[in-house]
């Protein structure tokens, strides 16, 4: 039985790949999560695989390399996958030194408890240990609205605080890859969208704002493009990567899916308006008027697009959700989770943590 590490597996991404992996492989693995359950952890995410004898759940932050340490110290970890971080990027214009403390520091302390607890007296490693460093596409900057796409070869030109840091926690791992000959990945994917997203990111916002007759703001002229990709193909593909990829290789993850953030926020409206029965007020306040133009962000990357060629021709992935299947997904999930949303709108999944793990 394969034991994961899973970090920031409370978070948007971490609790799909958790849900992923175990509808995968069932009672053939063991999942920790070591989660800080920072604003954007939400427990909610998990509330169906809490009670599996193969889950665990640790409330700990990565920069703390005793407890981490402890960890390894005590259970035989197989995978490390590393999500935890800072995520938003308006945060980080605001406040980029916890993005530093958590997205690099944290990364360093991951790096050093998997290489201690895996490394043997010869330099080599016990067999069949990995980590694998979840990343964004943000780290390769912007590009023209006509001009390519990024390859694992794109030189990194990160531009918010956000994707520096990304981009810093990348080159540790890789410095760790060539010196030590670290088993490890890097996969560097582009937007995501789905299921537990956190409604501070572009489409569970105009989602839940829609629906209840809020403004939709978006930034600049709207014509920013992004490459927009279904979460749960990201998880399959992070799992591929781990178990067919080539060790010390980076893989981008995309959906050659670009769209402008004005043309998701039409779809949006047009599926919500298509999915609403007929006679629900919110049927009503869903509208175009609620568009509302806002001063753009500082630093606002025009374009991103990935090339997922080495992914598909090295391991066989490709992304298998189409755009309008995979919103049409999303909305579902969000009209059957109403209270999620009221919990995370009003503030009360933070104490969840509390009513759950507080006298165990
Ligand atoms: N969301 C995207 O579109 C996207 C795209 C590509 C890559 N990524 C990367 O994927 C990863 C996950 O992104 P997400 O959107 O799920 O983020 P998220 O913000 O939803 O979740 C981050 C999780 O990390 C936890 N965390 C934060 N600081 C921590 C710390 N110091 N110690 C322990 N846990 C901590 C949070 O509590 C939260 O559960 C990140 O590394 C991000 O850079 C995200």
């Amino acid at each position: 039985m394969r034991t994961y590490l899973v970090t920031g597996g409370a978070g948007f991404i971490g609790s799909n790949y958790i849900h992923y992996m175990f509808e995968k492989y069932g009672e053939e693995i063991r999942i920790i999560n070591v989660d800080k359950l920072t604003y954007a952890g939400n427990l909610e995410n998990l509330k169906d695989v809490e009670g599996r004898e193969n889950y665990t759940f640790v409330k700990a932050d990565i920069c703390d390399s005793e407890k981490i340490n402890q960890i390894f110290a005590e259970n035989d970890i197989d995978r490390v996958v590393h999500f935890a971080a800072e995520s938003h990027v308006d945060r980080s214009i605001k406040n980029p030194t916890v993005f530093v403390e958590t997205n690099v520091l944290g990364t360093l302390v991951m790096l050093n408890a998997a290489k201690a607890a895996w490394e043997l007296p010869d330099g080599t490693y016990k067999e069949d240990k990995k980590f694998l460093h979840v990343s964004t596409d943000e780290v390769y900057g912007s590009l023209e609205e006509d001009g390519g796409y990024f390859y694992e070869t794109t030189p990194y030109a990160p531009h918010s605080p956000y994707s520096a840091s990304k981009a810093s926690s990348d080159m540790l791992v890789k410095a760790y890859m060539d010196t030590y000959k670290f088993p490890a990945n890097i996969t560097n994917c582009s937007n995501n969208y789905g299921p537990y997203q956190f409604p501070e990111k572009l489409i569970p916002l105009i989602i839940n704002n829609a629906l209840h007759g809020k403004k939709l703001p978006v930034y600049g002229d709207g014509k920013n493009v992004r490459d927009w990709l279904y979460v749960m193909d990201h998880a399959k593909g992070i799992d591929m990567v781990q178990e067919k990829g080539r060790l010390f290789e980076t893989y981008n993850i995309g959906g050659h899916n670009e769209k402008q953030n004005i043309q998701i926020i039409h779809i949006i409206l047009d599926t919500l308006q298509e999915m609403l029965p007929e006679g629900d007020p919110r049927k009503e306040l869903v509208s175009e008027k609620l568009i509302t133009y806002v001063e753009d962000r500082k630093g606002h990357d025009r374009r991103y697009a990935i090339a997922p060629d080495k992914i598909k021709e090295e391991v066989g992935w490709y992304p298998e959700t189409m755009f309008e299947d995979g919103i049409r997904l999303t909305i579902q999930w969000f009209f059957e989770h109403e209270d999620w949303m009221e919990h995370v709108t009003s503030g009360d999944y933070q104490k969840y943590y509390q009513e759950m793990y507080q006298d165990k």
